[in-house]
């Protein structure tokens, strides 16, 4: 079943689970039953019973959803405005196609990259996500147990909801750390002072959300009434336990964030350098002269702005603009080894996903992000297999087809 079919389908499956119609039949399994369509459990109600009854990182979803506190859900499923960006980081995939060449052994292939002095088993890394404990009690470190047993790259969130020194302990080696910058230098300074104790090798700091989302998804179906949720948020929704920022001097002088922010942590940081939110060969170009050792190209996984343009329209022009200099990763809208396929063959170096392991850690803990992963790992191995690329560096964009994205 291709994705579009098994997407129509899931819809189709949710749209009869909430059905009036079909409740008062006797609800989805008696309907599908009745009409010839019985499927297991799962496709009636749309919950897996275990990880391993995932086929696709896609069937998480449902049973997330089921199961993570309505408003966290409506913070993680959001865009921003009419959510055109959300899809658009998906839609692109539909318009990119594989130049599969054949007769190169399959046994061959091997998935490992090494990204600056360490092995991972993929290039496909975990995204810096705040707040993991609203979609599972063992949120940050349970994605850390994932990864580890994956041996895959976990990014840390300045918004955590877990120290970086624990996750680190998890994880068995330094995470690397995303920074959003504080209020004033002088917490920005003691972040990272923190973050460089606590062994962190790379630092990211995110760009592209610095001044609030419009979210209207997340407004429109989070519960009306907030009253239960001043337990675990005094303030309102979105404050709560921020072990990273809460202890941070106060006060001082407000930074903006600009180039001159950028220079400021390059001049102090020792450690390897990222931005995170870079979309354009214009802001690339100024990464490189900056001296940044890498760059995330991201549109916040649709959250952020409503650009209507896909992460992966974006890469091209900054993988040109790069010309290898440094690294260049990226990350929205990833949910199959195809895509991550497509954006290495476009020149990403490696791929992040967000919500999928997020789906994952909302519907089994440890064990769901752990299937994302494997399910990830094993269709990227699948992919490379059958399109004749044995490394991650025989992949080019010989492999792939794409529509004329010039700007
Ligand atoms: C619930 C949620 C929280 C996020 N929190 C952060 C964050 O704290 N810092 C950050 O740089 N990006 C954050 N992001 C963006 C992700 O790092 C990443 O760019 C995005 O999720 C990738 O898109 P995908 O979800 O479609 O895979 C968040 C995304 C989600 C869904």
């Amino acid at each position: 079943m291709d994705e579009r079919h098994s997407e129509a389908r899931r819809e189709f499956l949710k749209f009869l689970v909430a059905s009036p119609y079909v409740a008062a039949l006797g609800g989805a399994a008696v309907f599908l039953q009745q009409h010839g369509m019985a499927q297991s459990a799962q496709e009636s109600t749309g919950v897996l019973a275990t990880p391993a009854d995932a086929l696709s990182v896609l069937d998480f979803e449902e049973t997330a959803r089921k199961k993570v506190n309505p408003g966290h859900w409506a913070y993680m499923a959001s865009g921003v405005d009419d959510d055109a960006t959300l899809r658009a980081n998906r839609e692109v995939f539909k318009h990119i196609q594989l130049r599969p060449r054949r007769l190169h052994d399959p046994r061959k292939v091997d998935t490992t990259i090494n990204l600056f002095g360490t092995s991972y088993a993929s290039p496909i890394y975990l995204c810096p996500t705040g707040g993991e404990k609203s979609f599972n009690r063992d949120g940050e470190l349970a994605v850390a147990r994932a990864a580890r047993a994956r041996n895959t790259l976990q990014i840390l969130s300045t918004a955590s909801s877990t120290g970086v020194e624990e996750v680190n302990r998890e994880l068995g080696r330094p995470a690397w750390y995303q920074v959003y910058a504080p209020n004033s230098w002088e917490a920005n300074a003691a972040l990272l002072k923190r973050v460089e104790a606590a062994g962190c090798p790379v630092i990211a700091l995110t760009v592209d959300n610095i001044t609030g989302r419009n979210s209207e998804f997340y407004l429109r179906t989070r519960p009306k009434d907030l009253s239960q949720c001043t337990t675990c948020h005094p303030s309102g929704p979105g404050s709560g336990p921020r072990p990273m920022t809460e202890n941070l001097p106060r006060g001082g002088e407000r930074v903006a964030v600009d180039w001159a922010l950028v220079d400021n942590i390059r001049k102090t940081w020792k450690g390897k350098f990222f931005v995170k939110g870079i979309d354009t060969r214009e802001d690339a170009r100024l990464c490189v002269e900056h001296g940044l050792d890498g760059i995330m190209v991201s549109n916040h996984g649709g959250r952020a702005t409503e650009t209507i343009r896909s992460t992966v329209e974006a890469l091209p022009e900054v993988v040109a603009e790069v010309r290898g200099r440094i690294p260049v990763y990226v990350d929205g809208g990833f949910r199959r080894g195809t895509d991550i396929f497509k954006a290495l063959a476009l020149g990403a170096t490696a791929v992040g996903i967000g919500r999928p392991f997020l789906w994952g850690l909302g519907a089994f803990g440890q064990a769901g992000v752990d299937r994302v992963l494997e399910i990830l790992q094993g269709e990227l191995k699948l992919v490379m297999g059958n399109c004749g690329t044995q490394t991650l560096r025989e992949i080019t964009p010989a492999h792939v087809a794409t529509p004329d994205w010039k700007t």
